[in-house]
């Protein structure tokens, strides 16, 4: 990724001076400004940068929270009402960090997805989709620690519910909850190294971004048609995506600042508004919306697993294995297609996983009773079976439709010149 040739920009002065030694603006030219993108992308190429600019936004907020914060039992949950009620702007600091949080997963969320339909995660960009669950994953540790820092009642009985899932590990189980907790409860020191760990890993995740975005450039961006992309069919990321980005970060604001300033609280749970108590569980321990999906999976497992492994555990290992599923996810889908746009077939079956995860989140945030175990149940193992089982089968059996030679449409002229695209 070293640029070669300075930046047209930087004709002389300061900057090229510095530039010419340090050559971080032509980097930033090269991989940002003059970076060939397909001139057919849609809006939903826009959510990766969105998710950029989320990450920015949570680490900026986090940093000034973390200055009103105090990370102590005893006064962890006044302190988030002092930076509510006393700090200067802390309602918006706390809301803008809360429901950040929330926007981040829906932007991710889609972003996935995205990937699943047009198949981006195929050959040659495998190890850049394994980036990003690497950072799915960040994410949702660091979103779990942050959750606890408030110190209510929903924080306190999410950390024992999910820490206690540990214990379901054979022979060391109990050792590791115990390690984690530093103590013989959540407590104190729990409470403590969560806020460390929370501070620390978004500049994990920072580093990990930098990488998704270097294996992406490494083969450049896949397209809404799937197909290769012939320079002719490449336009420079500045002007065209940036001011489509901008666009799309305005239309995320608005919904974003809808929730901050209309519902700050809708996408949280009141219980959290009442501070920690170990002898009090709630009535109905649910973690945030954007969990729902895996903890019904966590619980769906209420039986022995072929006689050995124990319905703990085995919810344990769905739990996880939902996203470790993902990981082989290249090699699992043997279509030689990317795109959906040509798979008949694939296409109907990715709305039905969409569909199955609505039903899996649902289930998840209602309590075990009636016959929402056994919808779980059945959500689940089509969950699995459609990484596992359809799609290696679908991509055999299918027929897809005749792929276009190009992406070149009428509508779309120009695009970069040979020379430009270099
Ligand atoms: C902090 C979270 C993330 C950030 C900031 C981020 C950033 C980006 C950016 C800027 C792009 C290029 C623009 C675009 O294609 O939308 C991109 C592409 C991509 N990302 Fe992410 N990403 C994140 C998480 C993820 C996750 C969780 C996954 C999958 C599990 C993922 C998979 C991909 C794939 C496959 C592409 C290539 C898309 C294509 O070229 O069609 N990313 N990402």
């Amino acid at each position: 990724m070293a640029s070669d040739a300075p930046a047209p920009v930087l004709k002389s002065g300061v900057l090229r001076w510095i530039d010419d030694r340090l050559p971080i603006v032509s980097w930033g030219y090269k991989e940002f400004v003059a970076y060939p993108a397909p001139k057919n992308l849609n809006y939903f190429w826009n959510f990766g940068s969105l998710a950029g600019i989320c990450l920015l936004l949570q680490i900026m907020t986090g940093i000034v929270l973390a200055m009103h914060y105090t990370p102590h039992t005893s006064m962890a949950f006044e302190s988030v009402e002092h930076i509510m009620r006393d700090v200067n702007f802390g309602w918006l600091l706390r809301y803008a960090h809360a429901n950040g949080a929330s926007m981040f997963f829906i932007v991710v969320y889609i972003h996935i997805f995205r990937g699943l339909y047009y198949g981006s995660y195929k050959a040659p960009r495998e190890l850049l989709w394994m980036l990003g669950v690497v950072i799915l994953l960040l994410m949702m540790a660091t979103a779990f620690m942050g959750y606890v820092l408030p110190w209510g009642q929903m924080s306190f009985w999410g950390a024992t519910v999910i820490t206690n899932l540990f214990s379901a590990i054979p022979l060391v189980g109990e050792s590791i909850v115990t390690w984690l907790w530093g103590g013989f409860a959540v407590d104190n020191p729990t409470l403590n190294r969560f806020f460390s760990l929370h501070y620390l890993m978004p500049f994990v995740i920072v580093a990990v971004v930098f990488l998704h975005i270097l294996a992406l450039h490494q083969f450049g961006s896949n397209n809404p048609v799937g197909i290769e992309v012939s320079k002719k069919d490449k336009i420079p990321f500045h002007p065209y995506y940036t001011v489509k980005d901008l666009f799309g970060l305005m239309v995320f604001l608005l919904v974003f600042g809808g929730f901050v300033f209309y519902a700050p609280n809708m996408l949280g749970h009141p219980d959290n508004y009442i501070p920690a108590d170990p002898l009090v569980t709630p009535p109905h321990i649910v973690p945030e919306w954007y969990f729902l999906p895996f903890y019904a999976i966590l619980r769906s497992i209420t039986f022995d697993i072929f006689w050995i492994i124990p319905a703990k555990l085995g919810g344990v290992l769905a739990m996880f294995g939902a996203i470790a599923v993902l990981f082989v996810l290249p090699w699992l889908d043997t279509s030689k297609v990317r795109s959906a746009r040509f798979r008949p077939v694939y296409k109907w079956l990715f709305w039905l996983l969409v569909i199955d995860s609505f039903i899996l989140g649902y289930v998840g945030s209602q309590p075990p009773e009636g016959l929402l175990p056994t919808i779980g149940l059945i959500a689940t193992i089509y969950y699995f079976a459609h990484f596992l089982v359809i799609l290696p089968l679908l991509g055999k059996l299918e027929r897809p439709l005749p792929l276009p030679e190009s992406i070149g449409s009428p509508v779309l002229r120009g695009g970069m010149t040979a020379q430009a695209a270099e």
